[in-house]
């Protein structure tokens, strides 16, 4: 994980946020490289689940809702953790993940009361030996106030999910769109979350942004449906560089179950520093659009466009991504060592869709006339290529940086691509070179970029 963390800051994939001034607790900032990968995962997100499919539609909600959104969906009283303190040192944890931690095992859907009971019969204290307070409810929406007066009329929160803005434009977009069931809606976009206990990089945070997806459907249809989504989910990890072998399925047991949820499976990761959740599958029933309907007084109903008759307030089954965590199990899947030459090499072995640059362009020397050369070459790739240029230090040096940001393939332009129109083209996994014609460059590296 370290040596992840360490990479991803030299290379300028993330940084500690407001680092300058002491930085913030898990808050993490994007650079150039880890802003075009985070894209490109949600570039290749959208195109698979929403541009190829002709049941899915895209939408993007706000951040902030009426809070009257969140009380109908359940959150204002029921989007909480567990919380415990230290007595001595005020140091918050989540009481299930302190037990689970101490006792070594999973704590499964404990109630408030049992947890305090627990603690009272173990004498369990915190990691720095000293008393616990009792075990409260924490709920974790960021609050903020709208308009100029604070007060309870201007209460707001911060959403904790995307998903409640889908559920809100059902009507909408069922309407304008003209989808038939059993249709879904996507959206990608930030949630927030003010979670007790942080860490581990950006595997939780504050702040973060999820892939979700809400698919309306006939009741009758939910476990085919479900299953389907399951193995989509798998494909789509697959597709973007993450080890399947440690991509594991948790049927989340009925006592934990999110309020919302008949069925949920968790897909978790072999992560550096355990097995924990990536992304989650719940079949949400017709909760959430029900509790809208009720709360608003709005009809939430689908109409069946066969007969204009049977109307129904449609089931939903809810595949979710977190976008860090997609990209943490990337970076986790991608990590290679190998050894060349006595050396280790350190190559970050990224999927096509998804790494910042597909292309390198680098002069053999910084001398004339390869600079303008490779200059010439790296303008034109740029159309249709993500390309870095490189010209400083040796080439040698040069091939192991674009190996450790996962550059698929590096051109090299040396003194025969001026005198006889070639170049050598490196292939990042294999190191093998190919020479090729200037001129057919570009149908080359079509012909390796195809899916
Ligand atoms: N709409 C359902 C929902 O929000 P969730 O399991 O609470 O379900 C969905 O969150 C996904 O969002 C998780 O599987 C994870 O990938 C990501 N996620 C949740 N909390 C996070 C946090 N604090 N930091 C980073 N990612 C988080």
């Amino acid at each position: 994980m370290n040596k992840i963390i360490s990479l991803c800051k030299q290379r300028g994939f993330i940084f500690a946020g407001s680092e300058i001034y002491g930085g913030l607790a898990n808050s993490w900032d994007f650079g150039p490289l880890g802003v075009q990968m985070k894209k490109n995962i949600k570039d290749f997100w959208w195109k698979k689940m929403v541009e190829e499919r002709g049941d899915m539609v895209g939408m993007d909600g706000g951040i902030i809702l009426n809070p009257k959104v969140l009380e109908a969906a359940g959150h204002v009283e029921g989007f909480v953790d567990f919380l415990v303190e230290d007595k001595e040192t005020h140091k918050r944890y989540r009481a299930d993940h302190l037990l689970e931690e101490i006792l070594g095992e999973p704590i499964l859907g404990m109630s408030m009361e049992d947890m305090n009971k627990l603690i009272k019969e173990k004498g369990i204290k915190s990691p720095e030996g000293n008393e616990l307070t009792e075990v409260k409810k924490f709920n974790t929406m960021f609050q903020t106030h709208i308009g100029a007066i604070e007060g309870e009329g201007s209460v707001v929160y911060l959403r904790p999910e995307t998903a409640q803005s889908i559920f809100v434009n059902f009507k909408n977009v069922a309407q304008t769109s003209r989808k038939k069931l059993p249709f879904g809606i996507a959206q990608i976009g930030k949630a927030f979350r003010n979670e007790i206990t942080t860490g581990n990089f950006i595997f939780r945070t504050f702040e973060f942004e999820q892939m979700e997806i809400e698919y309306f459907i006939e009741e009758k249809d939910w476990q085919e449906v479900f299953e389907n989504w399951l193995a989509t989910m798998k494909n789509w990890a697959k597709e973007v560089g993450i080890d399947l072998e440690r991509v594991h399925d948790l049927e989340v047991a009925k006592e934990d179950l999110a309020h919302y949820s008949k069925r949920t499976v968790d897909l978790e990761f072999d992560f550096p520093f355990g097995r924990k959740e990536l992304w989650g599958l719940a079949y949400r029933t017709d909760f959430d659009l029900k509790r809208h309907q009720e709360a608003s007084g709005q009809s939430l109903e689908y109409i069946d466009p066969a007969d204009n008759k049977n109307q129904f307030i449609p089931h939903v089954v809810e595949p979710t991504f977190g976008v860090e965590r997609t990209m943490l199990a990337i970076l986790d899947s991608a990590y290679t060592e190998e050894e060349v030459g006595g050396e280790i090499r350190v190559v970050m072995k990224f999927a096509k869709q998804i790494v910042p640059y597909q292309v390198a362009v680098l002069p053999l020397m910084k001398k004339e006339p390869l600079g303008g050369k490779a200059k010439e070459i790296f303008e034109k790739l740029l159309k249709n290529y993500r390309v870095e240029y490189d010209e400083t230090g040796s080439i040698g040096k040069r091939y192991r940086r674009q190996d450790e940001i996962g550059t698929t393939f590096c051109i090299t332009v040396d003194f025969d691509s001026v005198k006889n129109g070639t170049l050598t083209v490196r292939d990042r996994d294999t190191m093998k070179q190919d020479i090729i014609k200037i001129e057919e460059l570009e149908s080359y590296l079509a012909e390796k970029m195809k899916n």
